[in-house]
């Protein structure tokens, strides 16, 4: 029997007035994958994300969560877990006593030791007993995990989980999602960050103006057929510049000097022109010293799809 999408949505809709934050938005996430959703600021991430959520209903289209249609009703799916725009807090509790308080709510009864479970999980052990209200941003989107786990879910809906988080506090983030997707969980998380994306997500959806622009694993997005741009450093920088610009499908864009007085070529080509450019060197006695895409195909495509200007570097 074929596995149960942990989200299938279809023509998903949602407006605001006049405007329209989601228009037609196909998704689907496996179990036990994470995936990442994308786009410009506006682009309807946290929109997308709230209906998940069931912190509001759809216009059109429609939603299953966990095998279940959701209907019009707004209430959290069974089995799913997470926050939008922040997790919030009670100020003059601790964060174990928000944990407690947000379960209770939920009409859930939690043990000490689960408590302390998910408080260790996401690093917050030494500061379990301490109120909210002085807890940094950090803090407090580890504590807004905590909460998510606390319920065990089977599909985690994050919106930008690592803001804030310092590079340890990611790191860790990570493994603590990455350890729940091997159990089965399946996550479904937004991101400004591509580098954290690429790391942690087998798959992508990339949104502009509540349009799908791109759907699929990231391996779709490799380079293979793609022009990108690559920094290239030689120990001959004019004759490299010279065989860059005699060679079939390659352009040099810029040459810049660093501050390191190191001649850094931008050329631009598909792979295949560019390994052809990478013999040619190595033929005229030119060593290659660097030769790296100046961004990476996820943020290319990302800049591509979504009609941004890539910002000069
Ligand atoms: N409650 C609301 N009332 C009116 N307009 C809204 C509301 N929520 C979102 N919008 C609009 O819907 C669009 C999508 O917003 P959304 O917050 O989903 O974007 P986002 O992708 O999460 O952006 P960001 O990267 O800045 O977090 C925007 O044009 C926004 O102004
Ligand atoms: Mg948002």
């Amino acid at each position: 029997m074929a596995k149960t999408h942990a989200i299938r949505a279809r023509r998903l809709t949602k407006r605001f007035g006049a405007v329209v934050a989601l228009d037609g938005v196909d998704l689907d996430v496996a179990p036990g994958q994470i995936h990442g959703l994308v786009g410009p600021n506006g682009a309807g991430k946290t929109t997308l994300l709230g209906l998940l959520l069931g912190l509001a209903v759809a216009d059109g289209g429609s939603l299953e969560i966990l095998g279940t249609p959701v209907e019009r009703a707004l209430a959290t799916p069974d089995g799913t877990a997470g926050f939008v725009d922040g997790p919030a807090f009670y100020p003059s509790l601790t964060a174990r006593q928000n944990l407690a308080a947000l379960a209770d709510l939920d009409g859930r009864r939690v043990r000490a030791a689960q408590l302390d479970h998910v408080l260790d999980q996401v690093g917050l052990t030494d500061v379990a007993d301490d109120r909210t209200r002085g807890f940094s941003l950090g803090m407090r989107q580890r504590l807004g995990l905590a909460a998510a786990l606390l319920s065990e879910p089977r599909l985690l809906v994050l919106d930008e989980p690592a803001n804030g988080l310092d590079p340890a506090g990611a790191k860790h983030v990570h493994g603590v999602l990455t350890r729940l997707a091997a159990a089965g969980t399946s996550v479904l998380l937004s991101s400004h960050r591509m580098d954290d994306v690429e790391a942690l997500c087998s798959e992508v959806t990339i949104l502009a103006t509540g349009r799908v622009v791109f759907s699929g694993p990231l391996r779709k997005l490799a380079t293979e057929h793609r022009e990108l741009d690559y920094r290239l450093v030689t120990s001959d920088p004019d004759a490299a510049r010279r065989l860059a610009a005699d060679a079939a499908g390659v352009r040099v864009t810029t040459t810049v000097i660093t501050r390191y007085d190191t001649e850094v070529l931008t050329v631009t080509a598909r792979t295949p022109a560019l390994d052809d450019l990478v013999v040619r060197l190595v033929h005229a006695g030119v060593a290659v010293r660097e030769l790296a895409p100046v961004v990476s195909p996820l943020e290319a495509a990302f800049l591509a799809l979504t009609g941004q200007r890539e910002v000069a570097r």
